[in-house]
């Protein structure tokens, strides 16, 4: 984003340096990657997080290995495909591991052209988020056109701004671009539990970027779009299959059953690799994510002293699921926003992209 950090970036030792999200919002901190086992961790641990950005440090992790390891090429495939494996559900992450595999398959100076490739994903994730933008404004402008909107309202789910995608973001993007086109937006932020993502992230990078915006209880969207106070929702994605069911943080679908009962317009924006074209069904299909419990039992916030603190809110005892993800059926999504145009969520048109 204009006149921000980059989600990630290669520093002057030609480390990796990342935004460690798990002190956001209350904190901005820096970890310096040095090697494919720190990104690897930093994957696992969620300092980084979001299907794009969750990407760009595998591809960046993978040049780690290359710098380590030098020529050995059995081992640095060997360290890639554990990158690979970090997290299943986002495919962004199989997708630049893959890529940068096939670099290395036939490279003879490993550690220059990993480094790359690495660029070139994350600059290529750069100009699709910014074309997201721009055909999610227009998306915008034309609803406030039929609907002769002065001011927008529009729901968003879990973090896809900038600090899970390069670098305006999925679902966010559109937004950012709203607001530069002067149009009046203001957004509901979902909190997401567990992990908060919505509260914490999105939260942080819309107040940032002067956007308004009011945060609710993951349950509150329903009421809100029966009441009319909601004209759009949007949110990114981790994986969509060929027959359009799009995975998500965990609650989306919730949200896309309650805008098709109310006729609000549902959208999924995603850049082009985040399909998973070999997958034929995402309900039938896309591995989800189970998280540990300490997450639904422990809440992590700030004191009035300034320290973070984790306190349990549930009964010592109790046993809790920890879903990461869901899956929304394609009947649910009205299109599909990415740097091509806005696709309908069905075989025909996702498969006439690969
Ligand atoms: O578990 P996370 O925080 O990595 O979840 C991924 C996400 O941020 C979301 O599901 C997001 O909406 C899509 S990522 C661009």
């Amino acid at each position: 984003m204009d006149g921000q950090y980059r989600a990630l970036w290669l520093n002057d030792n030609g480390d990796l340096e990342v935004i460690d999200q798990r002190y956001l919002p209350f904190e901005k901190r820096m970890r310096v990657l040095k090697t494919a086992n720190d990104a690897c961790e930093a994957i696992k641990d969620m300092t980084v997080r979001g299907a794009g950005v969750i990407g760009n440090v595998a591809a960046f992790g993978v040049y780690l290995a290359a710098r380590e390891f030098a020529d050995d090429k059995q081992k640095i495939t060997q360290v890639a495909l554990n990158i690979r494996s970090a997290r299943p559900t986002a495919v962004n992450l199989m997708w630049a591991v893959d890529n940068m595999l096939e670099v290395i398959k036939h490279s003879d100076d490993m550690v220059s052209d990993c480094k790359a490739e690495a660029i070139r994903q994350t600059d290529e994730d750069v100009r699709r988020t910014q074309a997201i933008g721009n055909i999610g404004a227009d998306i915008i402008e034309s609803i406030m056109a039929a609907k002769k909107l002065k001011q927008f309202h529009i729901l968003t789910h879990c973090n896809a701004g900038w600090l899970a995608i390069v670098d305006s973001g999925s679902a966010l993007a559109p937004i950012y671009e709203a607001q530069k086109r002067g149009i009046d937006i203001h957004v509901w932020v979902d909190e997401t539990r567990p992990r908060n993502q919505g509260a914490r992230l999105t939260a942080w990078e819309l107040q940032d970027a002067g956007i308004n915006h009011t945060i609710i209880p993951d349950n509150t969207g329903g009421l809100l779009m029966q009441q009319g106070k909601v004209d759009m929702v949007i949110t990114g994605a981790d994986r969509v299959a060929l027959n359009g069911d799009a995975a998500n943080k965990i609650g989306t679908y919730l949200k896309a059953l309650a805008a098709k009962d109310n006729g609000v317009p549902f959208y999924i924006a995603l850049p082009i690799n985040t399909f998973d074209f070999d997958c034929e069904s995402g309900v039938r299909d896309i591995e989800i994510e189970q998280r540990s419990e300490d997450e639904v039992h422990v809440m992590s916030g700030m004191d009035k002293q300034g320290h973070t603190q984790n306190i349990r809110i549930t009964p010592e005892g109790s046993v809790a699921a920890n879903y990461g993800f869901d899956v929304t059926p394609a009947r649910l999504i009205t299109g599909l926003i990415t740097e091509k145009g806005v696709i309908e969520p069905n075989k025909e048109a996702i498969g006439q992209l690969q």
